[in-house]
């Protein structure tokens, strides 16, 4: 009988012909155990083509149901049934219907942090890190983009499209501010600095690059990267360290932490395989509209 957590998770792990998906902001132990880490792209592209039978998402509700959507057929397991994320549920079906009744021949163009219900009312589903890939693919000039007012505001700069802005936000995000950005530079002149699209426009101003979560990942793999200020949730610091011995990172703002992604410990994971709940399962006729948006994001990239 195996005796330590890890070795009882990964037991049941091949028992169950599962696979686990961790966030890049999970806990350091959590993505140690994990077969993929990645950004909500990375793991919804993995989750699109896994041939495992059951799928434990170490993550928020909004990409379990991502899961969920491409795999009907497949088992998606999020360990603490209670990790969402507070932007996913600025916006709900009916207040997006109505918004687009006042908005009539606008293409809807949602962030992939929503709920199932919001993407199947949406046209287009988009990620931070392909954001301005997709918008680029439309033509329309008559955008909403739901729900995050900031990374709306990037794709909107980056593209040149003006749009009409859900006003959604991360709660963990806003906590990074000028000060912040400002303070860190002067406490550490050479270091660059990267922050998360979903932060206010004025923090990445002064930023040297704005990315997703894997983009940041890559951007501190470059060789003339040594020390590197990140203005994201904090726990990416534990795979920058891991991937980048001997170079420097600093926190923009240690507030800048999400309480929901802290949510799955390895002692839910292992309770979630044995137990095989809480299973995250989109009702068919929501998955079938949604899954139409999420396709259309993942044939762009
Ligand atoms: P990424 O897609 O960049 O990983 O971001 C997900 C997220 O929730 C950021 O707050
Ligand atoms: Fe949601 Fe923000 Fe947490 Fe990402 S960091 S899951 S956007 S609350």
């Amino acid at each position: 009988m195996a005796n330590n957590i890890t070795e009882q998770i990964l037991k049941l792990k091949k028992e169950k012909n599962a696979v686990i998906l961790a966030h890049n902001y999970q806990r350091g132990e959590v993505q140690d155990i994990a077969d993929f880490v990645g950004d909500s792209l990375e793991l919804s592209q993995k989750a699109a083509k896994t041939d495992a039978d059951v799928i434990v998402f170490c993550g928020v509700h909004f990409m379990a149901e991502t899961a969920s959507i491409l795999n009907p057929t497949k088992t998606v397991l999020l360990p603490d049934a209670g990790a969402g994320c507070p932007m996913a549920n600025m916006i709900n079906s009916i207040q997006l219907r109505q918004k687009k009744q006042e908005l009539p021949g606008y293409t809807v163009v949602t962030y992939i942090n929503s709920t199932a219900a919001v993407k199947a009312e949406s046209d287009y589903c988009c990620t931070s890190a392909n954001g301005v890939k997709v918008m680029n693919t439309i033509k329309s000039d008559k955008i909403l983009f739901v729900q995050d007012q900031y990374l709306g505001d990037f794709i909107s700069k980056r593209t040149g499209k003006k749009m009409e802005l859900w006003p959604g936000y991360c709660p963990t995000h806003v906590k990074i501010t000028p000060e912040d950005i400002n303070k860190q530079r002067t406490e550490h002149p050479k270091a660059k600095v990267v922050v998360h699209p979903e932060c206010r426009p004025e923090v990445i101003a002064l930023a040297d690059e704005a990315l997703s979560t894997s983009g940041i990942i890559r951007y501190a793999a470059r060789p003339e990267v040594e020390e590197l200020i990140v203005g994201t949730e904090v726990e990416i610091l534990h795979r920058l360290h891991k991937e980048n011995p001997g170079k420097k990172f600093y926190p923009a703002s240690a507030l800048a932490v999400c309480p929901n992604m802290k949510k799955i410990t390895l002692e839910k994971i292992l309770e979630s395989l044995d137990m095989m709940m809480p299973v995250v399962k989109v009702p068919e006729e929501i998955r079938v509209r949604a899954k139409a948006c999420v396709d259309k994001m993942l044939n762009v990239v």
